[in-house]
């Protein structure tokens, strides 16, 4: 079975389950079509090239947040016509490569920026399709670390500057407006949020039509939770009720399109991160399992105190506590404290559960680790 194969790999690695990807795809390919709402999946969430090749197959087109990643988007055949590009601070080498691409859409985060996009198209003799995002100062609910549409985030511009903007814009003769561009923060359970940005994004809009502008696009941007604690019991996060409650809310005008930008919960619950027990120590308080894995291969219970399902896929002795850590230089390289745990033992193998997304595009080569590798799940059907 699984964990056999697992047994003879090099620990620790990512392991990326491309049948529930799949499962997952289908899903969002089912509910967004429901309402011809177009997906441009972000990159920024895992950017492997077989899960980019597969996501493309179900026809989403790429959010991209980097010179880098417009490149990688277009090297795996996502079409140009469908890849966004935001980021406050894009710099001229990437704005120049995507208006050779000739993107679908820039999602500009500040008036500088237009001008400087302005200056670049007509150097190159192009036209910019650009849509302004919007800090609509919405509350996400979330992680403050991952909260992108309050007043005080660097993202987006404020409300109080759109008429400032437009005016800019409007003055600008290598700029197409296209369309508003919203994205509030990451890891939303309650949709409820989705329902205020709905609301918040018609009233904004409504001011600017009256000011005689009109969008042809709505971007309402990702943000959509999954479930870290029960990854079983949800593998595939509730696209049928968030497409639903934002269609009940948001009051599009005559022919608009409405597009979104999901990164986790398009790949999150694919992944999980195998590693081994090094050593099981006594500490006052408490047991350590020290893991072969570290803050390297997943910083998000370090950085935003996230918490991942962690489970012992080689013992069954009776449960215990522990802090799983890792063997970095940091107290912050830790996976999980006060777990539970059939009993750990050295040369057991933990899945930290959930790790599609923002692990291993988070990884770093600190005290000189190796990059762990990754594994798909089709590689090992006949290993
Ligand atoms: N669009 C924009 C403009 C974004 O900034 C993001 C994520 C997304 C879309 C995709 O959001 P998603 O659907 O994945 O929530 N490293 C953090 C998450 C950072 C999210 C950054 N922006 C974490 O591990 O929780």
């Amino acid at each position: 079975d699984l964990i056999t194969k697992f047994q003879s790999i090099p620990t620790p690695f990512y392991y990326y389950d491309l049948g529930l990807l799949e499962e997952n795809l289908k899903m969002l390919q089912t509910y967004s079509a429901q309402h011809g709402y177009k997906i441009h999946y972000a990159l920024k969430a895992n950017a492997n090239d077989r899960i980019l090749r597969l996501i493309r197959q179900y026809g989403f087109g790429a959010d991209c947040v980097s010179g880098n990643e417009v490149k990688k988007a277009l090297e795996m055949g996502f079409p140009p016509q469908e890849i966004a590009f935001a980021g406050v601070g894009k710099t001229n080498w990437e704005i120049e490569l995507a208006l050779q691409a000739d993107i679908f859409a820039f999602n500009v985060e500040s008036i500088q920026e237009l001008t400087v996009i302005d200056g670049i198209a007509a150097q190159l003799g192009r036209t910019a399709r650009v849509a302004l995002r919007i800090n609509p100062d919405v509350e996400a609910n979330t992680h403050h670390y991952i909260t992108t549409g309050k007043e005080e985030n660097k993202f987006g511009i404020h409300i109080s500057h759109l008429e400032e903007a437009l005016e800019e814009l409007a003055g600008l003769s290598h700029l197409e407006f296209m369309g508003l561009h919203f994205h509030i923060g990451s890891q939303i359970i309650d949709l409820e949020v989705f329902k205020n940005l709905a609301l918040r994004v018609n009233d904004i809009q409504a001011e600017l039509v009256k000011k005689g502008f009109t969008p042809q696009h709505l971007n309402l941007g990702g943000g959509l939770g999954i479930d870290y604690q029960n990854p079983d019991k949800h593998p595939i996060p509730d696209f049928q009720h968030y497409f639903s409650t934002i269609q009940q809310y948001l009051k599009p005008l005559p022919g608009q399109t409405i597009h979104f930008e999901l990164g986790r919960s398009v790949v999150g619950q694919s992944g999980a991160l195998i590693t081994r027990v090094l050593y099981v120590k006594k500490g006052v308080k408490t047991r350590f399992a020290v893991v072969d894995a570290g803050m390297t291969e997943l910083i998000r219970p370090a950085l935003y105190h996230a918490v991942h399902k962690i489970e012992n896929l080689t013992g069954n002795g009776s449960p215990q506590i522990y802090d799983v850590v890792g063997p970095i230089c940091e107290s912050s390289d830790f996976f999980g404290k006060g777990v539970e745990l059939p009993e750990v033992r050295r040369g057991d193998l933990l899945a930290i559960r959930s790790t599609g997304a923002y692990a291993e595009v988070m990884a770093s080569n600190y005290n000189l680790r190796e990059k762990a590798k990754a594994i798909y799940s089709d590689e090992l059907l006949n290993a």
